[in-house]
């Protein structure tokens, strides 16, 4: 089966600091979205993989992308992660996979195995995340600053990506919402086009970048790697 890659990238991502958007961010000596990319390059079953970007970023992008094979041209994000998903599909439409993995730029430290289960999952299920039992117990906060009812934690998950898909089946679900962007992730616009998502087991070293703490793990964890 042929199966694409969408590494959304197009968000301002400026919680991480630093004035440069955390997925062009240096992470031992590369790029944060270089590393994403060079996580699903040369991957079993892997074809392409397509960058969406904020046109704005476009230098950085390109410097972060040089000199690696299996990369589309970037295309234009949207306002909303959501509108940037459905750009990538749209842009794959010519010459469209059999299955499609959609990916946050900002978790670099994606394994073989998460990106072999991936392709897996939405070849059996057509709809399907990575999901996480959790350590933490939750708790909805009611009145501001007080712990309010909590759901049962047995029967929660947290969910990464990649989330995976068929592509005609993500593709006409992005379709349906369009104009009402204001689901986080694609599993929620499956769901709402009335589709069963399956999950496969999430992997505790895929984090989200997302705050200057988290860099200072990453570059950790990176250094771990390389020692
Ligand atoms: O902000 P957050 O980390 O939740 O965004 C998740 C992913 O969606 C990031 O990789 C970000 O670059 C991307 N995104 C996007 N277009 C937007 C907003 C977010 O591609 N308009």
């Amino acid at each position: 089966m042929r199966t694409d890659v969408i590494v959304v990238a197009a968000g301002s991502g400026q919680r991480a600091g630093d004035g440069i958007p955390k997925q062009f961010r240096p992470l031992g000596g590369r790029a944060v979205l270089r590393r994403t990319l060079e996580a699903f390059l040369g991957r079993p079953g892997i074809r392409h993989v397509l960058p969406v970007i904020h046109p704005d970023h476009a230098p950085w992008c390109a410097e972060a992308m040089a000199g690696l094979e299996g990369v589309l041209a970037p295309v234009a994000g949207g306002a909303t992660r959501q509108a940037s998903v459905r750009a990538g599909l749209e842009a794959l439409a010519d010459d469209p996979p059999d299955l499609v993995l959609i990916h946050d730029a900002a978790r670099p430290f994606v394994s073989a195995r998460l990106v072999a289960d991936a392709i897996a999952a939405a070849e059996r299920h057509g709809a399907a995340v990575p999901a996480l039992v959790l350590v933490d117990t939750i708790k909805a906060v009611g009145e501001p600053g007080f712990v309010g009812a909590g759901p049962d934690r047995g029967g929660l998950r947290s969910v990464q990506t990649p989330q995976s898909f068929r592509y005609e089946l993500i593709r006409a679900a992005h379709r349906a919402r369009a104009g009402a962007d204001d689901l986080t992730d694609d599993a929620a616009v499956a769901e709402a086009a009335g589709h069963r998502v399956a999950t496969f087991p999430g992997d505790p070293a895929n984090t989200k970048l997302t705050t200057p703490e988290d860099f200072v793990t990453a570059e950790r964890h990176v250094a771990l790697e390389l020692a």
